[in-house]
């Protein structure tokens, strides 16, 4: 089984000639077939979290490890994380003009899968894997992410996490603008991949209500650049009445 894990993980912006630590000791652990959700205020650092696991170059990491099956990630580039095993859904994802969602698709499959898929089989298990996202199969022939609305990229996001079957999968606020029939769509397709026990999902989330679809097996308190409080699926109704004042609060030396 496929281990992510982060130790005591340090990370660093530039912002207005400034040095700023956003991460001040991650400490996470996520195997295969687990589901933890990360909770916590804005700008506390959850999706710098996500950024720095894919290696965006913003953001710098001062100290600590981040390792998948005993492999240091932090020393692989962009497209070795992704081979390796690591997925990354971003909050906000980014336009690639002039590449359809068909082609993207099977250029990352290639790389992840080491060769092309079959181009007949490809063909239709991308087809059944957007009928399973109420996708109109015309989707396939746009730009990626180019004109999507909200909810159309977060599927988009979800078409990838089951076609590419990573070992671990962040996703950052895939639950974020999306009407009821697509939070369940969303994550119904979250729920087929951890079925098969074979992904490991890190879910950050301002909303219980996904929560209700997808039970985590723990949830974590993300403030201040680190956790704070891990915990069961109980814990995010306890954050959902109380809020994060506890945490916010200077008493939050956990
Ligand atoms: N590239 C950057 N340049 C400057 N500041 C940054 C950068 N990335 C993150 N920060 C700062 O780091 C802090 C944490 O931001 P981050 O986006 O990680 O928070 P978050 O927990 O994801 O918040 P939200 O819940 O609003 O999505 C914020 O103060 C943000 O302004
Ligand atoms: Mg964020």
């Amino acid at each position: 089984m496929a281990t992510l894990e982060i130790r005591d993980l340090h990370v660093t912006v530039e912002a207005d000639n400034a040095t700023k630590e956003i991460l001040k000791g991650v400490d996470l652990t996520v195997k295969q077939g687990e589901t933890h959700a990360i909770m916590g205020p804005n700008g506390s650092g959850k999706s710098t979290l996500a950024y720095s696991l894919a290696g965006h170059p913003k953001y710098t990491i001062t100290g600590g490890t981040v390792t998948l099956d005993g492999e240091d990630v932090l020393e692989m580039s962009v497209d070795e994380r992704a081979r390796a095993g690591l997925f990354l859904a971003m909050q906000y994802p980014v336009e690639v003009p002039g590449v359809s969602v068909s082609n993207f698709l099977r250029t990352s499959a290639t790389a992840i899968r080491g060769e092309a898929p079959k181009l007949r089989t490809w063909v239709k298990e991308v087809k059944e894997a957007m009928e399973r996202l109420n996708m109109d199969p015309s989707f396939a022939e746009r730009n990626v992410n180019e004109g999507f609305s909200g909810g159309e990229k977060k599927r988009h996001e979800i078409l990838q996490l089951e076609l590419l079957k990573p070992k671990v999968a962040i996703l950052d606020e895939t639950d974020s603008g999306l009407d009821v029939d697509a939070l369940r769509v969303v994550s119904e397709g979250v729920n087929r991949v951890r079925e098969t026990g074979e992904v490991g999902t890190l879910l950050i989330t301002h909303y219980t209500r996904i929560l209700r679809y997808i039970k985590p097996d723990q949830v974590h308190v993300f403030s201040g650049g680190r956790i704070v409080e891990s915990g069961g699926a109980e814990l995010a109704d306890k954050l959902e009445n109380e809020g994060y004042e506890a945490y916010t609060k200077g008493g939050a030396s956990a």
